[in-house]
């Protein structure tokens, strides 16, 4: 049995959690800067970091307590090395080198993505590879076989914007506030999906990817004629019928044990629905971690750790810090402009 410290910081969330890999968690704690970026609008890259700087090392102590255990009793260090805002990035990076240099413990610089990607293993453990995933976040939007701990296969990505992006944008647009993805869904809950015709951008496609800023552009120009509700509900339809779509088209294609969703998308109660109801579809089992393991923290960061380390697979301590950092480099790239990893 490993004991792992995880550490998170690659966007809004300062994180530390301590988790084995006979998966318990002992330990998660988790500081939002929801309050400090609200006044803008979306996330500051400048204050976020300076956040986790005044942040980070209080909450590690304050996981370590609550575990009750100490550095020397860790096995290894499992810090975000991206991809995700460089500053942030950094901080939770250099720490981690820091705290293993210190305490004499490996490093493991653990991919965001992989984190997102691993978590649904962490609570269920006869989750095995190869799996399909839908990997839904503020900035990403893909479609993953996952074959192992570092081995991933990237079926579909977006050519545009991201999910959550959209419904970042889309809140904005409609005066929900921030941040968006559960201000929209609160909203959509009172609304009638049908209410707004809105574009499925790629739906039916022959090429297997997802695009959302056409949606996003349709919105905006229904804003006023309907009321934020109907345009919520409806908004948040499209996505689904996109979602649901390109995951069927990928299903067509592999044969994975489970279809899983993770990222901050999966915490959308509709859109778990729809993917259990296309799971069963194929007579394949369905994943979804709970909310808090959806929505970015350090216990996943901890975990994809575990899973390396069972691997071998530690880092030196110069590892840099990657503001992008694709799960499978090997992806052909997309065409359009803006293209997300
Ligand atoms: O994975 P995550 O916490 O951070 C990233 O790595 O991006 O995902 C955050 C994204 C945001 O765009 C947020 O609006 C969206 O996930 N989100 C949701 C919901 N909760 C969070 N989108 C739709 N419905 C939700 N309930
Ligand atoms: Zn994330």
């Amino acid at each position: 049995m490993a004991l792992i410290l995880g550490i998170e910081s690659s966007c809004d969330e300062t994180a530390a959690a301590l988790v084995t890999s006979d998966r318990v968690i002992l330990a998660h704690k988790l500081a939002g800067q929801e309050a400090a970026h609200r006044p803008f609008g979306g996330v500051v890259p400048e204050i976020a970091a300076r956040a986790h700087v005044e942040i980070l090392a209080p909450l590690i102590e304050a996981a370590l307590d609550e575990a009750g255990v100490t550095l020397s009793e860790v096995d290894a260090i499992a810090a975000t090395a991206g991809p995700g805002l460089i500053g942030g990035v950094m901080v939770g990076l250099v720490t981690g080198k820091a705290l293993a240099l210190a305490a004499g413990k490996p490093l493991v610089a653990v991919n965001h993505l992989e984190g997102h990607a691993l978590s649904p293993r962490l609570i269920d453990p006869d989750l095995a590879f190869p799996y399909l995933l839908l990997l839904v976040s503020g900035g990403h939007c893909q479609l993953l076989l996952v074959e192992g701990a570092g081995r991933y296969r990237r079926l579909a990505t977006t050519i545009d914007d991201a999910a959550g992006e959209a419904f970042d944008k889309t809140a904005k647009l409609l005066g929900l506030g921030f941040p968006g993805g559960p201000a929209v869904e609160a909203a959509a809950a009172l609304g009638n999906p049908r209410a707004v015709p809105l574009p499925r951008p790629l739906v039916g496609s022959a090429e297997p990817h997802f695009s959302f800023a056409g949606l996003k552009s349709a919105v905006a120009r229904a804003v006023g004629d309907h009321s934020a509700s109907d345009l919520a509900a409806s908004f948040q339809q499209a996505v689904i019928d996109c979602l649901i779509d390109r995951t069927r088209r990928a299903l067509q294609s592999v044969q994975p044990t489970a279809l899983v969703v993770a990222g901050g998308v999966a915490a959308n109660q509709s859109v778990r629905a729809a993917l259990e109801s296309l799971a069963a579809e194929f007579g394949l089992r369905f994943v979804a971690p709970p909310l808090w393991l959806c929505t970015d923290n350090a216990a996943m960061i901890g975990w994809a750790g575990a899973e390396r380390l069972a691997l071998g697979l530690t880092d030196p301590l110069d590892f840099p810090a990657r503001p992008r950092w694709p799960l499978d480099p090997g992806a052909e790239k997309v065409r359009g402009a803006g293209v997300k990893a």
